[in-house]
C-alpha cells in the first residue's frame, strides 16, 4: 500500500476508541462519559476546587473499572509493532487507562496522565497509585493528605509536548487511532506531522472531525483495523 515504503519513523496517537472494544466508555459517543458527567465538574481544576469529593469519586470509579477490562487485539497489535518494527516508534496516548501497558507495550507516552498515578499537591511528586483517593490517603512521599488524580484537566498543559513535537517533525508516518479529533493539542498533530512531510493515516470507527487532514482514512473497529495495519507495516519491512 502506498503509505508503507521506506517508513523509518512512526508516531502513533491513540484515543478512547482503541479501548472501546475492551468495554471502556468513550467520551463523545451517545451515552459516553461526557453525557454522563459535566466536563466542567469532573475535568477542570475549578471543578476540583468546587467539589473535590465528586471529582475524586469519579476517578476512583474509573480506576476501579480498569480491573474489569482487558486489552483487545488493537492494543496487542501495537505491542507487536513495538517489538518487531526496526525503525523509530513513538506511541502517544490520550487515554488514562493502562491497556497499552497490559497489552504488552513497553514505552507509551500518556499525554493526558494516568488513572494509576497520583499527583501530590503538597510535594508535587507523582506516585504509582491503585487505590481510592476520596478517603484522602496520605502521599506516599510527604504524607500530606493532598493527592489528586494525575490526569490532565481542561485548562492544564498535556505532558511531554516537547518530545511529541520533536517526533512529529521527523516522522515519516503519523497514525491516529480511535480519536475524535475534538481536543487540542492532540487534534492538531496530524497537521504538524503533515506539514513536516509525514504521510498521515486515520484508523477510526467513523470519519473524525479532522478526517480530511489525513492522506488516507480507514473506517471500522480498531480491533480489526489495527492488527491488519500492523501486519502491513511488518510485512512490508520483511517482504
Ligand atoms: P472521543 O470519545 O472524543 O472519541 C472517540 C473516537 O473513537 C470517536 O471518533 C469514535 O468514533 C471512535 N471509536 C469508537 N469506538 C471505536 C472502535 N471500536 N474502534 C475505533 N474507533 C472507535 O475520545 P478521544 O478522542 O480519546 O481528554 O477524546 C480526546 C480527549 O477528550 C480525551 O483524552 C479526554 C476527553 O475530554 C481529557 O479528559 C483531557
Amino acid at each position: 500500500m502506498a503509505l508503507m515504503p521506506d517508513i523509518q519513523s512512526i508516531v502513533i496517537l491513540t484515543g478512547a476508541g482503541i479501548s472501546a472494544e475492551s468495554g471502556i466508555d468513550t467520551f463523545r459517543s451517545a451515552g459516553g462519559l461526557w453525557e454522563q458527567h459535566k466536563v466542567e465538574d469532573v475535568a477542570t481544576p475549578e471543578g476540583f476546587a468546587r467539589d473535590p469529593d465528586l471529582v475524586l469519586g469519579f476517578y476512583d470509579m474509573r480506576r476501579e473499572a480498569l480491573s474489569k477490562v482487558e486489552p483487545n487485539p488493537a492494543h496487542r497489535a501495537l505491542a507487536k509493532l513495538e517489538r518487531e518494527f526496526a525503525g523509530e516508534l513513538l506511541l502517544v496516548t490520550q487515554n488514562v487507562d493502562d491497556l497499552h501497558e497490559r497489552g504488552g507495550v513497553e514505552d507509551v507516552l500518556h499525554m493526558h496522565g494516568q488513572l494509576k498515578s497520583a499527583l501530590c499537591l503538597s510535594c508535587e511528586i507523582r506516585s504509582p497509585w491503585d487505590r481510592t483517593m476520596f478517603d484522602r490517603p496520605p502521599c506516599p512521599v510527604c504524607k500530606a493528605p493532598s493527592l489528586r488524580p494525575d490526569v490532565v484537566w481542561f485548562g492544564e498543559m498535556p505532558y511531554q509536548m516537547d518530545r511529541i513535537y520533536a517526533s512529529l517533525l521527523t516522522a515519516d508516518l503519523f497514525v491516529s487511532i480511535g480519536t475524535s479529533g475534538a481536543v487540542y493539542p492532540a487534534a492538531g498533530f496530524v497537521q504538524e506531522a503533515r506539514a513536516a512531510g509525514a504521510k498521515t493515516l486515520e484508523l477510526n470507527l467513523e470519519p473524525s472531525e479532522g478526517s480530511h487532514h489525513f492522506h488516507e482514512a480507514r473506517h471500522g473497529p480498531a480491533g480489526d483495523l489495527v492488527p491488519q495495519w500492523v501486519d502491513e507495516v511488518l510485512g512490508g519491512e520483511t517482504g
